[in-house]
């Protein structure tokens, strides 16, 4: 069986407000096979940064905290460790990238410095190797002319080029994970499809493994191995990329599926919206989380929650609906269009949907 980099079991984390403790996340379990990608998908406010944060230990500066739960790394349990314990795997064997490359990076080094810096406290180098690895790890990210680069701050450069340097930042350690929160988001499509081109070649140079979230479905086709889709606070699907994309077992994850932007709108018709809204954690409905929203609603979805079961193959659902039932309600992702277009995954894959 594949080595496990990352486990996590029933992670309950949340935050103290006036209400009391609101759950961010409710007994989320995820597993990263070692040298794959897990992408994390869903709409904004499902959970995803705070599972991520829990994993980095960085939710206990946020004002949160883990309330139940396991982060097994390498098989060892980070909920328990120490902050102080934390400071050698966070940017070290675990680095993360965000969104907004400027918020990553000191306005008042030199991109050079700053890589540096990472290298000289975690692998102990010397000043001069560290200067020498950082401006290679520059050239590695495809950064042009990288001893005249690496001298520059970051207001000098673009943000295409801020995010290739907080990758390079993120890589010079040789992390054996690398969480990148919607790494893309910020960027203009084209720069987008660069920076998603070079995470994938860099996972395969650098033998790591990453946890990439993303609202977006098609980001994760690009670059997933296996999808966890997360709906308010919980994961209510997760499978390969081509279960995700040829039977999808959840009505959310049809409707993600739907919304893909360049599929419903390429055809000049109006883009798919999942109507209605993700609710707040602390106000759920009962029964399944999305029954409020979900057009194949039961009595039953109303009452009691769906537990996520696995299917044989390991495809995961939480949902009262079967498979046959779901052909039968026309909620298959073929049927989202009858024009049948198609989404190249990964260049390898054509997949109808
Ligand atoms: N610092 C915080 N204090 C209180 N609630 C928070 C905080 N950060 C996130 N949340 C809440 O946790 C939930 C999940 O947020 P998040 O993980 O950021 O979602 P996602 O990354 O999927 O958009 C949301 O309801 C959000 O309002
Ligand atoms: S359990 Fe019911 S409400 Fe929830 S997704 Fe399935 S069919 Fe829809
Ligand atoms: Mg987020």
């Amino acid at each position: 069986m594949a080595e496990k980099v990352l486990q996590i079991r029933n992670l309950t984390a949340g935050f103290v407000t006036e209400k009391g403790f609101v759950r961010a996340t409710d007994h989320v379990s995820l597993e990263l096979d070692r040298g794959q990608t897990l992408c994390v998908v869903g709409e904004s406010g499902s959970g995803k940064s705070v599972t991520a944060m829990s994993v980095m230990r960085l939710i206990d500066y946020a004002g949160g905290f883990i309330e139940t739960g396991e982060v097994l790394f390498s098989g060892s349990d980070l909920v328990k460790k120490k902050q102080q314990e934390m400071l050698k795997i966070r940017g070290n064997r675990i680095t993360m990238i965000f969104q907004d490359p400027m918020s990553a990076l000191n306005p008042v080094f030199t991109v050079g410095d700053q890589i540096a810096e990472a290298l000289r406290i975690h692998k102990k180098l010397s000043k001069k190797e560290a200067w020498q690895t950082s401006v290679e790890m520059l050239r590695r990210v495809g950064i042009p002319a990288p001893e005249m680069r690496a001298k520059q701050y970051p207001h000098e450069m673009s943000g295409g080029m801020c995010q290739r340097v907080v990758i390079a930042m993120a890589l010079a350690c040789n992390p054996e994970l690398l969480i990148a929160d919607e790494p893309t988001t910020a960027l203009d499509v084209t720069v987008q499809a660069q920076i998603l081109d070079l995470l994938r070649q860099l996972k395969q140079e650098f033998g790591m493994s990453m946890l990439l979230i993303t609202h977006d479905m098609g980001v994760a086709a690009e670059v997933a191995d296996r999808i966890a889709v997360m709906y308010a606070g919980a994961v209510v699907e997760e499978g390969t990329v081509k279960e995700i994309f040829e039977q999808p077992r959840h009505p959310y994850t049809i409707g993600l599926l739907k919304s893909i932007p360049g599929l419903e709108g390429e055809r000049g018709g109006e883009l798919y919206t999942i109507k209605g809204a993700i609710p707040p954690i602390s106000q759920l409905p009962r029964g399944c989380r999305f029954h409020p929203r979900c057009p194949h609603a039961m009595d039953v979805c109303r009452q009691q929650e769906p537990a996520l079961i696995a299917s044989p193959s390991g495809h995961k659902a939480a949902c009262w609906l079967d498979e046959s039932e779901l052909k039968g309600t026309g909620a298959s992702a073929a049927s989202a269009s009858s024009q049948t277009p198609k989404v190249t995954i990964s260049s390898k894959t054509e997949v109808a949907l």
